[in-house]
């Protein structure tokens, strides 16, 4: 089975998210289990540098619509094979992959992700200038959203699938990019691209993809649902017999405290010694008092509000009355920024807030934290609760999506059966945050029950295994058809 996955990032190479980390591991669990699946990426001039050895593959030269671009291929440092789609006027540029270094989003990401859903269907038709043609196209959010539109009107066309990983941003454009990006005027449609008079990248896969998948089972419920449907839960309830929400599984070598290189503690559920190391260095990093007995949150996260953290800074002055230190490394949200900002600086030793991106410092807030917050108003799937269990780190999360999924609250009955895994609550509301956040700094101070929590929570199997087969299943089953 030939599978390409068409991503706009994909760690270690370029990484702004949780997609990333997927694209990064997916693929290589399900060659792990046979599948020939290749990775297809914008070569934004992250990628480019990093690419020290790539293959010349083909040029497109008249895709209408778009300028020039080459397809080279390189190797993942997974070992799977990467195609890169090097077009340096659309993305080798200063800045992110969807935004500039200010912030806004890049005035022709219509023609810049245009183009990459493009190559990706071209790669999957009779058009395609490669040897190697996938069977079957898995799209990834948005990004590669038109991609099964395009598939629909190529001759000899391969399959297609597509994954949601947030349905918030869903690619909407003015109307006049259907002509620009080259799409037939006929899909300018109810039963199409069309979306409230614009055109939009999610609903063209939603609509033209032959399966739908999305990151945990309950997001793939919320979102037939108003609310977290964001105007598409009609579409996906019509579609709800193609939908199916399958679970994100984590890099088990990458997140593993028994060999992090970004911790200078190494730990394993059976000695948890190392821990105390990386608390009293991730305190000395965020300027917190060194005090190894006072309970540590840490927090690792897009500021913005769909993870809630307007309500844990609007709760930060109270939870410094409790005894407890707060570690909170993020970007996003200006404005939230700030607050975080000011709340480090109103209460020194006890907030510490580092503004920017780092891999290093997230994962020495998973290794030295003692419990992990995550009060997401929604989360698709959500990573890091399941690295924080990993490190013995319970989360703190709200119950929804993928975060309800994953995390089993901890009570008197859970912890004697062996599945309490952390504290969820219910109700996005301060109060509730706090109770929480309070029935985990209680059950801290009874040690006993509490290490009992933390060797449950680095006993769980979050790896790709079980997901990738599910996977497998889906392409089997879309194959088949
Ligand atoms: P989302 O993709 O919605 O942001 P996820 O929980 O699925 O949420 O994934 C977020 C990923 O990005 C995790 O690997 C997390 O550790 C990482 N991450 C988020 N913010 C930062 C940051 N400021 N520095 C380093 N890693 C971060
Ligand atoms: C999105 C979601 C997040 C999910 C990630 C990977 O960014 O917000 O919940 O874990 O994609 O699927």
């Amino acid at each position: 089975m030939k599978i390409l996955f068409a991503t706009s990032e994909v760690a270690p190479l370029i990484k702004t998210g949780g997609l990333a980390d997927v694209s990064g591991a997916l693929p290589a669990a399900l060659r792990a289990i046979g599948v020939d699946v290749r990775v297809l990426v914008p070569g934004y001039s992250q990628i480019m540098m990093q690419l020290a050895q790539y293959k010349f593959e083909a040029t497109f030269n008249d895709l209408p619509g778009y300028p020039a671009a080459r397809l080279l291929s390189g190797i993942m440092p997974n070992k799977v094979p990467l195609f890169v789609l090097d077009c340096p006027s659309l993305y080798q540029r200063e800045g992110g992959p969807y935004q500039d270094t200010a912030g806004q989003d890049w005035v022709d990401n219509a023609q810049r992700f245009g183009l990459l859903s493009r190559v990706a269907a071209v790669l999957g038709s009779n058009a395609s200038p490669l040897g190697w043609r996938p069977d079957l196209v898995h799209c990834n959010d948005w990004q590669t959203g038109l991609t099964p539109a395009y598939l629909h009107f190529a001759p000899g066309a391969s399959r297609s699938i597509i994954t949601i990983h947030n349905l918030a941003f869903q690619g909407i454009f003015p109307a006049t990019a259907v002509q620009a990006l080259h799409l037939p005027n006929s899909c300018f449609s109810i039963n199409g691209v069309e979306f409230h008079g614009n055109m939009s990248f999610l609903k063209a896969a939603l609509f033209y993809a032959d399966h739908i998948t999305t990151v945990s089972p309950n997001y793939a419920k919320e979102i037939q649902q108003e609310g977290l449907g964001f105007g598409l839960q009609g579409l996906l309830t019509t579609r709800s017999g193609d939908l199916t929400g399958i679970l994100n599984g984590i890099d088990t070598d990458e997140w593993n405290p028994a060999s992090d290189k970004h911790l200078v503690g190494h730990y394993t559920s059976k000695n948890m010694a190392g821990k105390a190391a990386n608390k009293e260095s991730l305190q000395s990093r965020f300027g917190l008092n060194l005090e190894p007995e006072i309970p540590l949150l840490g927090v690792v996260s897009r500021i913005t509000e769909q993870k809630g953290l307007d309500l844990l800074l609007e709760i930060a002055p109270l939870l410094t009355e409790l005894p407890v230190q707060l570690a909170m490394l993020g970007t996003g949200d200006i404005q939230m920024q700030k607050t975080a900002r000011d709340l480090s600086h109103l209460f020194p030793g006890k907030i510490g807030v580092h503004i920017g991106f780092s891999e290093e410092l997230s994962h020495l807030i998973e290794g030295g934290a003692d419990m992990f917050v995550m009060p997401s108003r929604f989360e698709p799937c959500g990573l890091n609760q399941f690295y924080s269990q990993r490190y013995g780190t319970p989360p703190i999360v709200h119950a929804t999506g993928g975060l309800a999924d994953s995390v089993v609250d901890c009570t008197e009955t859970t912890l004697r059966d062996g599945t309490a895994s952390g504290f969820m609550f219910h109700g996005m509301t301060a109060d509730n945050l706090i109770s929480a956040i309070r029935r985990a700094l209680k059950l801290y101070h009874d040690r006993n029950k509490w290490i009992a929590l933390c060797k449950i929570c680095m006993s769980k199997d979050f790896s790709w295994e079980s997901s990738a087969k599910a996977y497998r299943e889906v392409y089997i089953k879309v194959l088949g058809k």
